[in-house]
């Protein structure tokens, strides 16, 4: 299925299975990493990224169901900012990032 995705500012035709999540998308079609996969049951929030603005969780939306622009961490920290949940969010990923994901990889 081909699937349009506005990320960070840039538009991506992709041609996804329409089972593929957004978090998926992200990390292995784009090569954008730093939105994690932690839990993959929307538990954790290791995976949040801003929808037109707005906080989701990329492991619980597929990338076909996705209408607006998508900002990951990667994004300019201007429009991570703007919202302080999606900062407390963010900075629960990048808690993950520094200190949770490293200790599995022993
Ligand atoms: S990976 Fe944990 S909420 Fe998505």
């Amino acid at each position: 299925m081909d699937t349009l995705l506005k990320v960070n500012g840039r538009k991506h035709r992709l041609r996804l299975d329409e089972r593929v999540t957004l978090l998926d998308a992200i990390r292995e079609n784009l090569g954008l990493t730093g939105t994690k996969k932690g839990c993959d049951l929307g538990q954790c929030g290791a995976c949040t990224v801003l929808v037109d603005g707005r906080r989701v969780l990329s492991c619980f939306l597929l990338a076909a169901t996705v209408d607006g622009e998508v900002a990951t961490i990667e994004a300019s920290p201007a429009k991570v900012s703007r919202c302080m949940r999606c900062r407390r969010h963010f900075g629960t990923a990048m808690l993950f990032n520094a200190v949770i994901a490293p200790l599995g990889r022993s």
